[in-house]
């Protein structure tokens, strides 16, 4: 285990579920004990449902024993030769590198001056198929030097195979066939898939996705990792929170192991009708987190005709939306608040006598008070509405709790399935939409589909 033993500074990710206490008792998620054990041993034992893509487990640490030079390397080639990086992926191939990209940099980071910024701009692309999104991208780019790392782990995705050719044929145009090569990072299987060959063809600096690890569970891959490195996210720091988690919650008891605990808690809530899951944040850096969060227990659990629906809302800003559904609405809801504890800046309420706003008894107040103050308020208002509440703290914002975070889900999110009794690591329904785009849009070989789907909305007009 590669765990830096020299930190004294221990920050820990818990669970409190003080605010689901009338909704679900200890005892009904303390009888998943058994279960949770049984599940634990197969899961590091390989023998669960998709034990083929179970390399995340140990990711963190044995990242940290290779090393990371080929990764800070590129990295910093990149910050060289590029004003601008695009990021090319969809779904596991993006969520994660945008959500700790947003976590770790300011809001405004591609506005900053070069020399605040200290990397690249970082744009995404590749991950919906707006020809205006796209367009604006482009219109953006002009006149930078930009590099692209394409991620794919298929290296067959629609929708970044799209952007790629287009940001190619593009980038091309402006520097050349000989530059354009130095400039193309591939992320990719070690062997197969169009991306790979093409890679190999024009030879494009490649990093390999591991056979085993899914997209959703790939972020402490180079998925995630070059891009962050390259923008000067601290992927160390990031590996190091993550491995910390590896060996804390290397542990089936329910009451060491917060990560299996709201995975309990959660089923028991499940049981009992609570079918959706709100995830709440109160900085709104955490958004593309919640994006994360949302895809790994989606994917991971929706199938079967099971799964608890996972979606998210951003605090304060939703309490004037989404809130008086929360408080009032279908009673199938729990949430799952995740918290910031020390807010990375502080900013204290002026005192203003003049304006008659009413904030008076708050001037010199920390706006992070105020903004936890809300947390609170909502979570017990919410709990009264017949809404459990769940909290996990997160002590800081730094990319080594950001680490502990990522395992933290990703370990919860593979006992959560496995409680529910599917395979947590397969998304077979991902496929679904594919065969009648494909079908529509004329693709070779499915023109059987083709002439099927168009009579069936032929007779539905
Ligand atoms: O989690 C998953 O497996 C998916 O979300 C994939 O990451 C996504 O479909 C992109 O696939 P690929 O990396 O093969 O382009």
């Amino acid at each position: 285990m590669f765990v830096d033993k020299e930190r004294s500074d221990v920050i820990v990710i818990d669970l409190n579920v003080q605010f689901a206490k009338d909704y679900v008792k200890d005892d009904e998620w303390l009888q998943l004990q058994p279960f949770v054990d049984d599940a634990h041993r197969r899961l590091h034992e390989g023998s669960v449902p998709g034990g083929d893509f179970l390399g995340w487990l140990h990711l963190p640490s044995q990242t940290l024993q290779k090393g990371l030079d080929d990764i800070l390397e590129a990295a910093a080639e990149i910050r060289q030769q590029a004003d601008a990086l695009v990021v090319i992926g969809i779904g596991g191939s993006y969520l994660g590198a945008r959500a700790a990209f947003e976590w770790a940099k300011p809001e405004y980071y591609n506005q900053l001056p070069q020399e605040l910024r200290g990397g690249p701009e970082l744009y995404f692309a590749g991950n919906h198929l707006s020809p205006v999104a796209l367009h604006q991208l482009l219109t953006i780019l002009k006149g930078k030097r930009i590099c692209l790392n394409v991620i794919s782990k298929s290296g067959t995705t629609t929708e970044p195979a799209v952007a790629f050719r287009i940001l190619r044929a593009w980038l091309q145009e402006r520097v050349g066939p000989e530059e354009v090569r130095k400039r193309i990072y591939v992320t990719t299987d070690q062997a197969k898939g169009a991306l790979k060959k093409l890679a190999d063809e024009e030879g494009y600096k490649t990093f390999v996705i591991p056979d085993d690890v899914g997209g959703r569970y790939s972020v402490l891959t180079p998925v995630g990792l070059l891009p962050l490195a390259a923008v000067g996210v601290d992927i160390k720091q990031l590996l190091q929170g993550a491995a910390e988690e590896e060996q804390r919650l290397n542990t089936s008891s329910l009451t060491d192991n917060p990560a299996y605990r709201y995975a309990a808690v959660r089923n028991a809530l499940y049981r009992k009708g609570k079918t959706t899951e709100v995830l709440a944040y109160y900085e709104p850096s955490l958004k593309m987190f919640a994006e994360w969060w949302k895809q790994l227990f989606g994917e991971s659990e929706g199938k079967d005709l099971k799964g608890i629906y996972p979606s998210s809302v951003a605090y304060t800003t939703d309490l004037h939306s989404l809130g008086q559904y929360v408080q009032e609405g279908y009673r199938n809801l729990f949430e799952t608040v995740v918290q910031i504890q020390q807010p990375s800046v502080e900013l204290t309420l002026p005192s203003d006598a003049q304006v008659d706003d009413g904030l008076e008894y708050l001037a010199g107040k920390p706006l992070s008070w105020v903004n936890d103050t809300a947390r609170i308020a909502t979570q017990l208002a919410h709990a009264d509405g017949q809404v459990p509440n769940l909290l996990v703290t997160v002590p800081e914002q730094t990319e080594r709790a950001l680490g502990q975070l990522f395992y933290f889900f990703e370990l919860a999110c593979a006992m959560s399935g496995l409680l529910l009794g599917v395979n947590p690591f397969n998304q077979p329904g991902v496929e679904a939409y594919k065969v009648n785009m494909f079908a529509l849009l004329g693709k070779p070989g499915f023109e059987a589909q083709q002439r099927d789907i168009q009579a069936r909305l032929k007779n539905m007009q």
